[in-house]
């Protein structure tokens, strides 16, 4: 095992970035620290706001979102952040490289359960020869991203990151508060026996993923010709590092249950980090149509269908939407 500092040791890695990767880690760290307080630091329970997207912000949500954005602002390394809790960008360091975006806090309807939760963020740089701090800055497509990742606060807090070379796997240490390289390289198997989709919405999903579904389900009776099994934990981290670790197919797909809001997870906070990472450890990230890390955002806030995960499976969920 061996401390953090394996990304410091990557001469292909910028010092800057380096830098900016633990800056954001320190916040990580203490969000870990106060999540495993739990009920003890009186931080579990909903706010009496709602975050842009309308949805009901829990106190966890404010205060993790809180620790990112000030560390990041004050780091003179970041020019602008961009964060699932903030309705607008927020401007940081004029001379800043770096814009941030985040998930500060992902499945906070698990918090009040005692379970599974975790940061996600994505990395990009100030294109060239712009100024000041825009949201047009922002509206880069995954393949932009220069690192990304995610810190899942369960059992253990793990941090999963990819600079563009790979996905490594660190382990904070609570005895001297690092996180530690537990895992080099993560790979995601080819195929896979295991998916994972809210089946609540089933009669609400376009009939390509109607059928896929349906076909899994059918298992050995089916054209599958074998069994599958399901995992939902309602919170893309916990199920995205489910797949990076075993394999899987993870979706959350169009559906029709509310027409004003086609899809659930967020391009710039959650799809493309994710998409990043998946496809560094050999697997496919898509929207059923396209590749998720080549969509021109047209703003932040922006929603997209996520299919991703064990290269052949989802594969052959996308022959069912051709
Ligand atoms: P967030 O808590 O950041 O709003 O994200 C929750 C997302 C994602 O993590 C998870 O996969 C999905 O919502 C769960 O949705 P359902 O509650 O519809 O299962
Ligand atoms: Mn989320
Ligand atoms: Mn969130």
């Amino acid at each position: 095992m061996q401390r953090f500092v394996p990304v410091l040791r990557d001469d292909n890695v910028d010092l800057e970035l380096i830098s900016l990767l633990n800056t954001l880690m320190a916040a990580c760290k203490e969000i870990s620290f106060r999540l495993h307080q739990g009920e003890l630091a009186g931080i579990l329970g909903s706010t009496l706001d709602e975050n842009i997207q309308g949805e009901t912000q829990k106190k966890l949500d404010v205060i993790s979102n809180q620790l990112i954005k000030d560390i990041l602002l004050e780091s003179g390394l970041v020019r602008a952040i961009a964060s699932e809790e903030e309705d607008t960008i927020v401007a940081g360091s004029p001379s800043g490289r770096y814009l941030v975006c985040f998930d500060p806090l992902d499945g906070s309807s698990n918090i009040d359960i005692n379970s599974l939760v975790g940061t996600i963020f994505s990395i990009m740089e100030v294109p060239e020869g712009m100024e000041g701090a825009t949201e047009e800055m922002f509206l880069q497509p995954g393949t932009a991203q220069v690192s990304a990742g995610y810190v899942l606060y369960g059992p253990s807090t793990q941090l999963a990151l990819t600079t563009g070379d790979g996905v490594k796997l660190f382990t904070l240490d609570n005895t001297i508060g690092e996180f530690l390289l537990t895992n080099e390289k993560m790979t995601i198997s080819e195929d896979t026996q295991e998916f994972a989709i809210n089946m609540s919405n089933q009669r609400f999903w376009e009939p390509a993923m109607q059928q896929y579904i349906a076909d899994l389900l059918a298992g050995t009776t089916g054209k599958r010709d074998k069994n599958f099994n399901m995992r939902w934990i309602a919170a893309m981290v916990g199920d995205v590092h489910r797949v990076l670790s075993r394999g899987g197919i993870f979706t959350y797909p169009t559906d029709n249950k509310n027409p004003a809001k086609p899809h659930k997870l967020r391009l710039m906070y959650e799809a493309n980090p994710m998409g990043f990472l998946v496809e560094q450890a050999g697997g496919i990230a898509s929207t059923g149509y396209e590749r998720i890390m080549e969509i021109e955002p047209s703003e932040i806030h922006q929603r997209v269908a996520v299919v991703l995960g064990s290269k052949n499976e989802v594969n052959t969920c996308l022959e069912y939407h051709k």
